[in-house]
């Protein structure tokens, strides 16, 4: 059984706790898109551990992390990961892989990253600045550096010349500075070629193993449907395929191969960065959601903007993704809320939209429509475990989540710590 785990919004659907509670039942964890702009969060026992590049699996003993090649990877922020794992006890060598045919983030990415906001000024996109747009762009303008090229210095000091030279980089600027140290990035990254020699392999191969042997394979999704490169608010993107096609280009695995994919989503919705977000709430309200529901970034610490679960966006992602199930997380933030509306569509220019619109200047001016259920007041879901002990009116309203959404929930989180799952159907049993 291979599973596709993907985010239904706009990231920070807490795909780290899912896929961290799925990983039990799975033998391969697999990272197919993305790169450290992710940012997922497992707490074990009270602590709390972030991971931005490594497979959330890792954190289980015995199982095996693939990052495919649809990954852009900073190589020192891969090794700062892995010492930081191995300082808690977690050694990942031996079972983590690391594609040979992975882009890799440079040094002058991050510059450009930060140049493009920049020059963007109130148009900016809200990056999080690691420098992943540009170590994709470079990919498909064909000048990019592959992780099998640190392997081969000769080799590897021609491609970077030959690329800087191309892309006019080693040009002086107008007041005659080299921004580009070529000397100094070979140097940089020869060295982290040699740290990160041991988790090399071609990991499409791995892979095919291992279907060949019937194990599990859990891809993990990083961002989310609505910041997918394709499929979301153009150009308020990530710079990859979030959802979950990518995990067939990311990894070498066939579209055959994949059994379900699983979309996750808060039982409210948040977004980091620009970008069009219509139920968004920006008021005291909004405040509230995000105190109560820590919406802050685990990569980059920005405030989160916070709003109401958005059945259109999630209808999407169900259909973009050819979702089986869905994971409701993070229900127990809206315990006390004495109203939780619902957004069930768009007003646009006076119609009433049924489809999710491509334009992001069109999402940016639809008004939402919502429903308002009622909160559960005294009672709390905060740690449930049992689906039939749950607040009436907490029922009712995944309940309604699920009808309009036209997707099974499947798991509910009640909380951040690894105990607080519904468990309604087990996913690994076809
Ligand atoms: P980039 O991926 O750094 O280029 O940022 C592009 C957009 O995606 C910005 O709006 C970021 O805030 C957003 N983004 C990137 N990674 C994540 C994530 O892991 N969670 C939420 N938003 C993200």
């Amino acid at each position: 059984m291979n599973l596709v785990v993907v985010g239904m919004q706009w990231g920070d659907e807490g795909k780290g706790k899912v896929v961290d509670f799925l990983s039990e039942t799975a033998d391969v964890i697999i990272r197919y898109q993305g790169g450290h702009n992710a940012g997922h969060t497992v707490v074990i026992e009270g602590q709390t551990i972030i991971l931005h590049l490594i497979p959330t699996g890792l954190l289980h003993a015995g199982k095996i992390g693939v990052i495919g090649h649809g990954v852009v990877v900073d190589p020192k922020a891969l090794l700062d990961e892995i010492e930081m794992l191995a300082s808690k006890g977690i050694s990942v060598t031996g079972r983590l892989f690391l594609s040979d045919a992975a882009h890799l983030v440079m040094p002058y990415h991050r510059t450009m990253d930060h140049e493009s906001e920049q020059r963007r000024g109130a148009s900016k996109i809200g990056t999080t600045g690691r420098g992943i747009g540009p170590a994709y762009a470079d990919k498909m303008a064909r000048v990019g550096i592959r992780v099998a090229d640190l392997l081969d210095p000769q080799h590897f000091r021609e491609k970077l010349s030959a690329n800087l030279t191309e892309t006019g980089r080693l040009l002086p600027t107008t007041a005659g500075e080299h921004t580009v140290d070529l000397q100094k990035i070979y140097d940089e990254y020869l060295a982290l070629g040699e740290r990160i020699k041991p988790y090399i392999a071609g990991t499409a191969r791995i892979l095919r193993q291992a279907i060949g042997r019937k194990q599990h394979l859990l891809f993990e999704g990083a961002q989310g449907t609505q910041l997918d490169v394709d499929m979301g608010a153009y150009p308020y993107v990530t710079s990859s395929n979030a959802t979950a096609g990518g995990a067939c280009t990311g990894t070498g695995v066939g579209p055959t191969q994949i059994d379900k994919v699983i979309g996750v989503a808060k039982a409210y919705a948040t977004r980091v960065g620009s970008g069009p977000f219509p139920s968004e709430t920006d008021n005291d309200i909004g405040e509230r959601l995000r105190t109560q529901g820590q919406e802050f970034g685990a990569t980059t610490g920005r405030s989160r903007r916070c709003g109401w679960f958005d059945v259109m966006a999630a209808r999407y992602a169900v259909d973009v993704n050819g979702l089986t199930a869905m994971v409701v997380t993070k229900l127990d933030i809206l315990d006390g809320f004495s109203e939780i509306p619902l957004c069930t569509g768009y007003q646009y220019k006076g119609q009433l939209l049924t489809e999710m619109p491509t334009s992001a200047n069109v999402l940016q001016h639809c008004t939402p429509v919502y429903q308002v259920f009622d909160g559960w007041r005294g009672q709390t879901t905060a740690g449930a475990t049992s689906y039939g002990k749950l607040p009436d009116n907490a029922r009712r309203y995944l309940e309604a989540i699920e009808t309009r959404v036209g997707c099974p929930v499947d798991l509910i989180s009640t909380g951040s710590d690894r105990g607080g799952m519904i468990i309604r159907r087990a996913p690994f049993v076809s």
